[in-house]
């Protein structure tokens, strides 16, 4: 695993779209209807037992997309994410256990932090690209601003709680590459294949930067 890998998962878009299927044939259109609205990258949840699953069906069927695995919380999960072709991991918090782990697959990670110490304990690991999590409940864009002079060399993906009208006050934070966030993917336009507003959803996230 490079850091520098892990960083430029941070410019690949705005936005990190996190998603959660419950089945597994809404896997690969939700990717193609993200791609198709410009979002080139999705983080899907390992929080529904189809999980693995989707992630395999979008690596095989949707390349134009780069698939990665969230809600990494085992080191056991990490590796399978890996081995059902994951392309990169997120987690919402890092023991060193779980760090440990996430490097080990050579993919590039955001370990989830929340606090000063938990951030300087990954920086500790010479790993500098982080998720904060969750973002509006941790003390939001004022705390993730207050870091940018104590940890210069961090950059952030802040999720949890971020919409559309609030990520610009994120993207305006010089530590933050991106925001994740799941307004992306509607439960119920997943459930009721509706593509086209997922499309329109990723669309209006281009106007973000
Ligand atoms: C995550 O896993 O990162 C969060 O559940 C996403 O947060 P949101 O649903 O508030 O966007």
């Amino acid at each position: 695993m490079s850091d520098l890998a892990s960083t430029d998962l941070l410019a690949l878009s705005p936005v990190i779209p996190v998603v959660v299927v419950e089945t597994v044939d809404q896997a690969v259109p939700v990717a193609r209807a993200l791609a198709e609205g410009g979002v080139p990258l999705v983080e899907l949840t390992l929080r529904t037992p189809v999980a693995l699953d989707a992630i395999r069906a979008i690596a095989a069927e949707v390349p134009e997309v780069v698939i990665g695995a969230g809600t990494v919380t085992t080191p056991e999960l990490a590796k399978e994410a890996a081995a059902a072709g994951a392309q990169f991991l997120v987690s919402p918090g890092a023991t060193p256990t779980l760090l440990g782990a996430m490097r080990d697959t050579g993919l590039p990670f955001l370990p989830g932090t929340a606090t000063v110490s938990e951030a300087l304990a990954v920086l500790e690991t010479g790993h500098t690209a982080m998720k904060f999590f969750p973002a509006e409940a941790s003390g939001g864009v004022k705390f993730l601003g207050s870091l940018a002079s104590v940890l210069p060399d961090v950059r952030f993906c802040p999720t949890g709680g971020i919409s559309l009208a609030t990520a610009p006050s994120y993207l305006g934070l010089h530590n933050v590459g991106c925001v994740g966030g799941s307004w992306l993917t509607p439960a119920e336009a997943l459930a009721s294949g509706d593509w086209d507003r997922v499309t329109a959803l990723a669309a209006a996230t281009a106007a973000l930067r």
